[in-house]
């Protein structure tokens, strides 16, 4: 369920108009909805209900200091990928106690801060990082609490560059090797070995490449829970969300986001799939789900510019860029786009929507249907709230968007626009 609905033929986040945000913030701006972002996580919390289990969300999908806070006096706990993302957590006052850090090129300096804070777990991804781990936890006289990261090797049927848990990705250690390195952790004297951790990929649209995890997985679980006590398993993220036909939606079902047939993943059926296999374990279940809690929080507002006809082509040139979303030159991934006031009379066009920078893959739609478009027009970019900003860069020396939080018929600037000097900052002139 999302918070985006037209209202007097006026796109409104909430109960907020978004011609007002961009009047009053300019574009680009990134608008989020935190009713969203609390209502995905209580569905999800509500439907793990029968497990003892702590959502950790994960910090990489939108990483704004105001989004962690609402997450985190909601009771989230966070999935972190490297000191800046805790340094964020610890700013906006969530608790380490609830941090679970991951990522395979953890430095020294990022293990130190991470053990002095007392996080939850290292997810450790390879036998010289174990290594490193101990050597850093015995100088500070501590005993840190590790899970490995095991590859199940299975298919997500995801976009490739989103697909983690296949032998061929750089992620985590095989099934057929984690035993004896486990039995190296349970060897050493600064390591406890607390859990166990997957994550086979993101914007996985069915239940199926989970459940299979968890059954290649739980022979392993049950062997290290009698072991080592092993006291927790991740799941990891990876609850893909629906892109198309995301505005009409609203039904809590999710839809393959290639212009696929619409497939019946909700959170129930994702919860039917997990919950009993996982119950039967009884160790505490994390997840670490990003896109599902904001991908659909979240809009990119921006204005045409230009309208410009060449030959067969009709191009409307907005002023973001993929600099700003670069989710469609990347993954060619869909985004529905919306006028944000709603054309009383629709004259259907066909209209390749791009961006300002000086690259042919700076587009946010091509041959897209819809209604005619006009220099001036507002659009929301939609489900961008995940992997939109924080993706975002200053190539072409664009200054970084703004963004804004609406909560009910309230909105608030949680980020500057960036200004031309902030551009520089930072910059030395040779001596
Ligand atoms: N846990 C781990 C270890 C991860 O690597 C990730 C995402 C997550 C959790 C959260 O996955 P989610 O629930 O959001 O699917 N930039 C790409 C997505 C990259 C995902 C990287 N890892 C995109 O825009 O589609």
């Amino acid at each position: 369920m999302h918070f985006f609905r037209y209202r007097d033929h006026k796109l409104h986040c909430e109960d907020v108009d978004l011609e007002q945000v961009a009047d009053r913030v300019g574009t680009p701006t990134y608008v989020y909805s935190a009713t969203t972002i609390l209502d995905h996580y209580s569905r999800l919390d509500a439907a793990l209900a029968p497990i003892d289990h702590l959502i950790c969300y994960a910090v990489k999908a939108n990483s704004n200091r105001a989004i962690l806070k609402l997450l985190a006096n909601a009771g989230a706990g966070f999935d972190i990928v490297s000191g800046g993302e805790l340094f964020r957590v610890l700013a906006a006052g969530g608790a380490p106690a609830k941090c679970t850090f991951a990522g395979v090129g953890k430095s020294r300096e990022e293990i130190d801060y991470a053990l002095e804070h007392g996080v939850f777990s290292l997810n450790v991804e390879s036998e010289a990082e174990l290594d490193q781990i101990d050597r850093i936890a015995a100088e500070k006289s501590l005993c840190a609490p590790i899970a490995l990261r095991v590859n199940p090797d299975v298919d997500p049927h995801t976009h490739a560059y989103i697909a983690t848990g296949s032998h061929e990705n750089k992620f985590g250690i095989a099934l057929y090797q984690i035993g004896a390195v486990y039995a190296r952790a349970a060897g050493m004297a600064n390591i406890r070995v607390a859990g166990v951790q997957m994550h086979i990929g993101s914007q996985i649209t069915e239940a199926q490449p989970f459940a299979n995890a968890i059954e290649k997985v739980a022979p392993l679980l049950r062997e290290l829970k009698s072991k080592y006590g092993i006291k927790f398993f991740s799941i990891g993220g990876g609850m893909g969300i629906i892109y198309q036909r995301a505005l009409e939606s609203g039904s809590g079902k999710w839809w393959h986001d290639h212009g696929g047939e619409p497939s019946a993943f909700s959170v129930s059926d994702y919860a039917d799939a997990i919950v009993p296999p996982l119950r039967d374990l009884g160790i505490q279940v994390l997840l670490e789900p990003g896109r599902f809690l904001v991908g659909n929080a979240g809009v990119l507002l921006t204005r045409v510019r230009y309208i410009k006809q060449t030959g067969s082509k009709k191009f409307a040139v907005v002023d973001a860029g993929m600099n700003d979303l670069i989710r469609p030159a990347l993954y060619q991934s869909y985004h529905e786009i919306a006028p944000v006031i709603e054309p009383n009379k629709s004259k259907p066009d066909k209209v390749d929507i791009v961006g300002p920078v000086c690259e042919s893959g700076d587009f946010f739609a091509l041959d897209r249907e819809m209604s005619e478009l006009h220099e001036g027009d507002l659009l929301a970019i939609m489900s961008v709230g995940a992997y939109g900003f924080v993706m975002a860069s200053n190539y072409n020396s664009r200054p970084l968007p703004a963004e804004v939080l609406v909560r009910g018929d309230k909105f608030a600037l949680i980020r500057k626009r960036q200004t031309w000097e902030d551009l520089a900052r930072g910059e030395i002139d040779p001596l």
